[in-house]
């Protein structure tokens, strides 16, 4: 036979195989997604697409197993890869392959105000979630701190909608770079722990969308975001995983989400609201399917068997099924499905790297009027570190946050590494009782006993190094409750003051996700406040204490005086925590810096705040031009310099004014900021651009976003406080 012959036989069985094996469309990959999701729901029974809609284990969902779709896997978040939990109870699974990078809380990371780094974060967490065959990661929370009592305060942004827009675009981005979905949460309105299960919040539409809603629509529209997890609170008399508002209206709607709401563990209450409203995947509503407990079992979730039922009788119809198992379609699709993700990677010195460069971006020095920092090795012959936090460890507890680090430096660790261990020595000062969700332990010590100690030691010490804060113990930094006070706890305020009467040099630490009071203030010199640094947080202290990394975190939440000074806490019960069943947040849009700066309340640390070991000058801003149009734009341009003698970061921040307006606006708000590197002597020009939505404000009566004609200040500062330049521009009428 001829050559051209034999090859065309060849073809043509080729062409039969192929004909053969030919791939459903939903399988094939190089098909549009929305046509594989078509092709698979023509595939599916009314069965199938219902199973989707619901757990089969606390941590994963049912796939279509008949036609080779995967179940979803989840897991907390936000900042690291949670052990593995029992399939029904959330008991530890007792693995020995799941101990992660613990990385920094998100307060932390929002301190270092770098998008940078939390796109970093953000990849290095998906890595290690695509390594441990996660689909879903059970974060970024972006709820705005509105108490400094909030228990869950340190797994979120701080208090300014822009700043937390800006970190959590990144951080999603990175994530789902490895086909992993980023689950923003608790959308929304979660902003406390105390009754978060039932609390109806009740709130002006102005300050629902320029407080709490462009986190969450910057996620969604910007950082592209495949799922969102409704929180267990009410919105104005439904549950926020029911709700039409912001569900339908504003999430499905206006911002045209088409990824999934999962519920909050236990979030969904009715099966024909949840269905009707939006919710997608119900999770966590109760466990013990496989107990002898029938009513538990998985299939009386409500969007399991009393949804199919009320498929079935036509009281729902299908097409709303049809619509949700879509979505999780789409979602398995671009995560368990996905052929073109990367492997991942777990707990490898690369992301220890990133925990520490990130804990020590986001440490802010607070106080350094002695001079005692960076610490001088030579002019001190005994160190004493004072202080339970200094050994705790605290990225265990927390509730849903905890995790399983592979390791976790703590600050005694890291500072003895630094300083050498022959000169150090460690007192506890204080103690609390063990970490436990839901129960406060009382501490096995003796509290003026252990004080004693530890006020001996220092009156002897050449240098004091105090490291305390919070814990992730209930009513502390910890899911399920609010702290029940704003000051510091375990008689902490005691010891400090004992500790600064006894010796003149002492520098204090602080590790925690909430301000909180300091009745020590004027005595005090030396103020750190390093956060939960995660794996690597006694390394990042001891690189920022000894001087080898420069601090250049700024506070992202202000710290206010006392707990009165807060707009959330000066109408009442009803605006915080509320009446147990409902709550008003009075305040309106006077959040944290918009409140201390309206009312001119003077705060213990304004919010953007933060020192450096070097110094920075200012010049002059100038605009590209004195006035502008909605539809154009103005630089604004200015010169900063590092003038002292150090490397350092400057976070150089713009915040804009509003001289008259037909509505009330606050003092001024961010709408700008950049992190520059400067060597001494340098000087770098930092350029920001206004365009109109930086001048505008949500009219409730025109339910729209509105830049009113008329001037304009913009304040270029080194913090909300400290504002180094102002000028003036107009926004004029369009033609
Ligand atoms: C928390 C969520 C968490 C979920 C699963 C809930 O109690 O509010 O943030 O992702 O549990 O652990």
């Amino acid at each position: 036979m001829k050559k051209s012959i034999l090859s065309f036989i060849l073809l043509l069985y080729v062409f039969s195989i192929n004909a053969q094996t030919k791939l459903p469309a939903y399988l094939d990959l190089n098909q549009p997604i929305e046509v594989r999701i078509k092709d698979a729901l023509s595939r599916m029974t009314l069965e199938e697409k219902v199973g989707l809609c619901t757990a089969e284990s606390k941590f994963s969902t049912h796939g279509v197993p008949r036609l080779g779709i995967p179940e979803l896997w989840m897991s907390d978040g936000p900042h690291g890869i949670r052990m593995e939990i029992m399939w029904d109870s959330w008991n530890h699974a007792g693995w020995t392959n799941d101990s992660c990078t613990a990385f920094p809380a998100l307060t932390c990371l929002a301190a270092s105000w770098n998008p940078e780094m939390a796109h970093l974060y953000g990849k290095s967490i998906g890595e290690e979630a695509r390594y441990r065959h996660k689909d879903v990661l059970l974060g970024p929370g972006v709820n705005i701190y509105r108490t400094p009592l909030n228990g869950r305060n340190f797994e979120y942004f701080g208090e300014d909608p822009y700043l937390t827009s800006k970190m959590v675009v990144p951080y999603i981005q990175g994530v789902q770079a490895n086909g992993v979905s980023a689950c923003i949460k608790h959308y929304m309105l979660n902003n406390q722990e105390k009754w978060r299960g039932n609390i109806d919040v009740e709130l002006s539409d102005r300050a629902l969308h320029e407080i709490y809603l462009p986190a969450f629509k910057a996620a969604v529209t910007k950082g592209k975001v495949w799922s969102v997890m409704g929180s267990y609170n009410k919105i104005r008399g439904q549950y926020a995983c029911e709700n039409e508002l912001t569900l339908m209206k504003i999430l499905k709607g206006e911002w045209g989400f088409d990824g999934c709401v999962i519920s909050d563990w236990g979030a969904a209450h009715d099966t024909k609201n949840a269905a009707l409203n939006g919710l997608d995947i119900e999770m966590g509503s109760w466990t013990n399917g496989f107990s002898s407990n029938r009513a538990n079992a998985y299939k009386n979730y409500y969007l399991a068997d009393p949804y199919l039922k009320m498929l079935q009788s036509g009281e729902i119809p299908v097409s709303n099924v049809d619509e949700k198992a879509a979505r999780i379609l789409r979602l398995i699709f671009r995560t368990a499905m996905n052929q073109n993700k990367p492997f991942g990677s777990f707990a490898g010195p690369d992301h220890f790297d990133v925990c520490r460069r990130i804990s020590e971006q986001g440490i802010v020095l607070l106080k350094n009027s002695a001079g005692l920092l960076p610490i001088d090795k030579s002019r001190y012959k005994t160190i004493a570190i004072i202080g339970e936090n200094a050994t705790r460890s605290l990225t265990e507890g927390g509730g849903s946050s905890e995790l399983k680090p592979k390791y976790e430096i703590s600050s005694l660790q890291g500072l003895t590494e630094k300083f050498g261990a022959d000169k150090i020595k460690y007192a506890m000062g204080y103690a609390s009782g063990k970490v436990e969700y839901d129960k406060v332990n009382p501490s096995p010590y003796d509290a003026a006993i252990i004080r004693k100690e530890a006020v001996d030691l220092a009156a002897k010490s050449d240098l004091v190094i105090f490291v305390g804060g919070l814990n992730k113990n209930s009513q502390q930094d910890c899911e399920g409750a609010d702290r029940i006070t704003y000051s510091l706890p375990f008689e902490q305020n005691e010891l400090i003051s004992e500790l600064l009467k006894v010796n003149k040099n002492v520098i204090l630490v602080m590790l925690s996700g909430n301000a909180y009071e300091m009745p020590w203030i004027s005595k005090a010199t030396t103020l750190v406040q390093a956060w939960y640094g995660g794996s690597e947080s006694g390394h990042a202290i001891a690189n920022v204490l000894s001087g080898n990394v420069n601090p250049s975190g700024k506070l992202p939440f202000t710290f206010g005086v006392k707990l009165g000074d807060y707009g959330s806490h000066s109408f009442g019960i009803i605006a915080y925590p509320g009446d147990s069943i409902k709550e008003i947040y009075k305040e309106d849009i006077l959040v944290g810096y918009r409140w201390f700066d309206t009312k001119k309340i003077k705060p213990l640390f304004p919010f953007g705040y933060g020192l450096s070991y070097t110094t920075f000058s200012y010049g002059k801003p100038s605009l590209s031009s004195s006035s502008m149009t909605a539809t154009d734009s103005i630089t604004v341009s200015v010169k900063v310099k590092n003038t002292g003698k150090v490397d350092g970061f400057e976070i150089v921040q713009m915040y804009i004014t509003d001289e008259k307006s037909s509505l009330p606006r606050p003092e001024k708000e961010l709408k700008g900021f950049q992190k520059i590197w400067l060597s001494p002597g340098e000087e770098k020009r930092v350029n920001f651009t206004i365009k109109k939505d930086a001048l505008s404000f949500f009219d409730d009566k025109k339910h729209e976003w509105v830049a009113e004609p008329g001037t304009f200040k913009v304040l270029i500062g080194a913090s909300s406080a400290d504002i180094r330049g102002t000028e003036k521009f107009t926004l004029n009428e369009l033609h």
